[in-house]
């Protein structure tokens, strides 16, 4: 089990990073369809062309996106000589990823009352929210890469 988790260290990695790639479009790229979206009027057929956009983003990439994520992100925590426990860097990430998950569960909040109708927020608020994972992004690869603690 321990030398097999090894060998196929780099390819759960890679696995991990692809799967991260498409999690993180869906995590930029949902917000900005709500931008548009809040400018479309109730029962247009631009607003109801969002709904279906929304749902198939969030549902067909985002979610299983996010699930394999996680699921490769624990099998490279859990192969032997991986990460160091001792050290900062792992629990800061996983802090923030933590918030992506949250973050994850607003944009499906949202995108439900978008589907309802009952959008309450402004395109001005989801272009500031956009920034979220766009920071988180960045300190979680410094974190990765760099290690500086
Ligand atoms: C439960 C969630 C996660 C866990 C347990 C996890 C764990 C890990 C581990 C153990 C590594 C290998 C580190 C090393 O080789 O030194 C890794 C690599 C990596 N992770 Fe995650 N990860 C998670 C989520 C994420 C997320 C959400 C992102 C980005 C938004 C991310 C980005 C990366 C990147 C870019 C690498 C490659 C770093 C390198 O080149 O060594 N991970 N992850």
């Amino acid at each position: 089990m321990r030398s097999w988790l090894a060998d196929a260290y780099p390819w759960i990695k890679s696995a991990h990073i692809v799967s991260v790639v498409a999690w993180m479009a869906g995590l930029l790229y949902l917000p900005r369809l709500f931008v548009y979206h809040a400018m479309a009027p109730v029962g247009s057929v631009q607003s109801e062309t969002f709904k279906i956009m929304e749902r198939r983003l969030l549902r067909g990439i985002m979610n299983p996106a996010m699930l394999a994520t996680l699921g490769f992100g624990l099998v490279l925590a859990g192969t032997p000589d991986v990460v160091d426990w001792h050290r900062g860097w792992i629990w800061a990430k996983l802090g923030l990823v933590g918030g992506l998950l949250v973050y994850h569960g607003w944009l499906n909040r949202w995108r439900m009352a978008f589907a309802d109708d009952h959008n309450r927020h402004s395109p001005r608020f989801f272009r500031a929210v956009n920034e979220l994972p766009t920071l988180a992004l960045i300190a979680i690869v410094v974190l990765v890469v760099v290690k500086p603690f």
